[in-house]
């Protein structure tokens, strides 16, 4: 028994160590917390848009149909074809690539992954962390390392937007944060807006039904408060001769 009992907590030491050390390894990349919120249409809006521009060359996210995705955003259907059809596809069918498989190993050595649930299975923060913590790294294949996905093969794609970075690390090798060795075209404070904004689109496209959740959510809960109110009146005039 004591023998049991010792071997358990020998496996727990040994494994929260070993979480604490990847924790700590990654505690760089934690430090950047996306702020989402399904409901700012305006922000899925142009999440949408970065995303189309920047990331569907690469990655599909084929579990969101086109149609869905206008409607659930508010875009008119005829304005979605005009600017957000790519590839000469149809607003009913799901956002796939034409990108090969072969190719993409070729080109990155890696296939870009889908990104339909990407932010349900590793989180928001994993996805804006990694949007926010590539440098230069003359060591590596793109040129650039990340934070959040060491030697990742993805290219830093939004280099030009956020400017050239080096990386400052601690005595230990730990990262402890970025030095800036040129301006991108956006200010600091825009390239969080817009990787944020990708990072929420992506937020909403891993479970869409859960915007329309909400909004159902919101009419029971204002049938709910309609409703008190003309209970109580209504409870005020049958107990008003009562008394
Ligand atoms: C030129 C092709 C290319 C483009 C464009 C691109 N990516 Fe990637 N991305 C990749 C590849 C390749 C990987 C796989 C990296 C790896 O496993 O090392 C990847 C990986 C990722 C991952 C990690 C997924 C996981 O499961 O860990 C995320 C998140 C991601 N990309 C987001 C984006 C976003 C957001 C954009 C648009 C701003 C984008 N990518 C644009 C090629 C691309």
């Amino acid at each position: 028994m004591i023998r049991k009992i010792s071997l358990f907590f020998i496996i727990f030491i040994t494994t929260s160590n070993l979480a604490n050390s990847a924790a700590q390894k990654n505690e760089l990349a934690s430090k950047y917390e996306a702020n989402i919120s399904i409901n700012n249409k305006a922000s899925l809006q142009r999440g949408a848009k970065y995303f189309v521009n920047y990331c569907s060359g690469c990655h599909s996210l084929k579990y969101m149909r086109m149609s869905t995705l206008a409607e659930d955003l508010g875009i008119d259907e005829a304005l979605f074809s005009q600017n957000l059809l790519f590839n000469n596809k149809k607003i009913g069918e799901t956002m796939t690539i034409a990108m090969k498989e072969s190719d993409a190993i070729e080109w990155f050595n890696a296939v870009p992954p889908d990104l339909s649930l990407t932010a349900r299975s590793k989180g928001a923060n994993y996805i804006y962390s990694k949007l926010n913590t590539y440098y230069q790294d003359d060591s590596s294949a793109t040129g650039y390392n990340n934070v959040a996905l060491p030697n990742s093969s993805m290219p830093n794609i939004l280099a030009g937007l956020q400017g050239e970075r080096k990386i400052i690390l601690d005595s230990k090798e730990n990262p402890l944060g970025f030095e800036k060795v040129s301006n991108g075209a956006l200010s600091e404070i825009e390239y969080k807006q817009l990787t944020n904004d990708i990072t929420n689109f992506l937020v909403y496209v891993s479970e869409p039904a859960k915007l329309r959740r909400y909004s159902i959510g919101f009419w029971v809960l204002m049938f709910l408060f309609v409703f008190t109110i003309i209970a109580y009146y209504t409870k005020k005039e049958f107990w008003k001769d009562v008394h």
